[in-house]
């Protein structure tokens, strides 16, 4: 399984603000995940970061003037326009969204930027008045126009000591902005459901029935459609994880609230994806007050929960064009049988398999081994990857590119 940014060009393109140093962080994570990085400079940026520091990071020479051509035939804004699959902007200054705005080529980056047919996405950093200004706000407007993505920045404490909108992104949400830009949107006009984490079925005010389930298989799901272009629905019970970028949340807790939450929402789903571990019994009775302990031992009475995957692929007979249906399978054996059994059961596309016996596998870790089966007999043996490389194998085979 290739690395995200594996094969891709990505140039940054660093302008005059103290938020330069964090993009140098921002490049050794994009080599890690496989990119080959290079970077321009401003002139203002090399008053904060020195250029020698881009340069050792990114193993290239930093490009700084239009002129500074070291080989008498290269033409530095046309050769790096062309090469790079997408350049960064960030930070990206006031000045330098104005340039850009307005079609300037007067400095190489502004140039390189107007010469290029890559995804631009900028990352404005800067004071939050300036941010806020009518004509900042104008300029990103017209950015957008353009079809660069910009990025929303983040509200706090700026160097200036003002407190406002004006600080760069986290770099996860850089991240999922840079795959997304570099993802071909197939799942665009899709509504995508997913439901991830465990339930919990409460027994009093402070105790509950749960599972280990961490939600980060689902979560995953769904910031790998969300990059792809979908609209995407996620239907979550207690986890501790932030929801990725550009997803709607819809916390439930119990298996009940989870089963209303998505019948509701069926026919507005063009695909839904099951990887919440759903409690399959609930006590049959909520104490109003703690449980005392009287006593040597205690009973509980359970009740079976409704199947939502179930109730589904029976919804699904009723409708011409019904959505697919992805479920995803706990097995401790027999594996192959149970999942093909599930999968005939439930009426799903696909079923996603995985060992929960195997440490690196399953539950409340960050690796999974998937066997991937779908309705037409196909059975695909994923390697162990991590929960995300999981997730994008799965929705590569679910899109159809095998
Ligand atoms: N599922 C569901 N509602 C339930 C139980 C399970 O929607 N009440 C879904 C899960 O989200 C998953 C699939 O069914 O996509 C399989 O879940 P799993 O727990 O492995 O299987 P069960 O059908 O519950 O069968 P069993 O526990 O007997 O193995």
């Amino acid at each position: 399984m290739a690395a995200v940014f594996e094969n891709k060009n990505i140039l940054c393109g660093i302008s005059g603000s103290i938020a330069a140093y964090k993009v140098c962080d921002w490049v050794r994570s994009l080599q890690k995940e496989g990119a080959e990085v290079k970077a321009v400079m401003t002139r203002a940026a090399t008053k904060f970061v020195s250029p020698l520091t881009f340069a050792a990071l990114t193993g290239n020479p930093v490009y700084g003037s239009m002129f500074a051509v070291r080989d008498e035939e290269s033409i530095p804004h046309i050769t790096l326009a062309r090469e790079s699959d997408l350049i960064l902007v960030a930070p990206a200054t006031a000045q330098t969204i104005a340039r850009l705005a307005h079609g300037f080529a007067d400095d190489l980056l502004a140039a390189i930027v107007l010469a290029s047919e890559a995804k631009i996405v900028v990352c404005p950093a800067m004071n939050c008045k300036m941010y806020l200004h009518a004509a900042t706000q104008e300029n990103i407007r017209k950015l957008k126009e353009y079809g660069y993505l910009v990025l929303e920045p983040e509200c706090g404490m700026m160097a200036c000591g003002e407190e406002g909108p004006g600080r760069l992104p986290e770099w996860v949400q850089v991240r999922d902005a840079l795959i997304k830009a570099l993802s071909a949107q197939e799942l665009a006009g899709k509504t995508v459901l997913v439901t991830a984490g465990p339930t919990e079925e409460p027994l009093d005010p402070v105790r509950f029935l749960g599972n280990r389930s961490s939600g980060k298989m689902g979560y995953a799901m769904a910031a790998v459609a969300r990059q792809h272009g979908a609209r995407v629905i996620l239907i979550s019970g207690p986890t501790r994880l932030a929801p990725p970028p550009g997803v709607e949340l819809i916390d439930v807790r119990t298996a009940e609230q989870m089963y209303q939450e998505v019948v509701d929402r069926f026919d507005a789903a063009d695909i839904i994806v099951k990887a919440a571990a759903v409690s399959d019994f609930r006590p049959t009775r909520m104490s109003a007050t703690k449980i005392k302990k009287n006593g040597e031992n205690m009973g509980l009475e359970l009740a079976r929960n409704r199947d939502i995957l179930q109730t589904l692929g029976a919804m699904k007979q009723q409708k011409p064009t019904p959505p697919l249906l992805i479920g995803f399978a706990a097995e401790s054996d027999n594996l192959l049988a149970y999942g093909r059994e599930k999968l005939e059961k439930k009426n799903l596309d696909f079923i996603a398999i995985n060992d929960i016996t195997a440490a690196d596998s399953g539950f409340g870790v960050d690796t999974n081994r998937v066997i991937l089966l779908d309705r037409k007999g196909g059975q695909t043996n994923l390697p162990l990857l991590s929960k995300e490389e999981t997730a994008r194998a799965i929705w590569s085979r679910v899109i159809g590119k095998g």
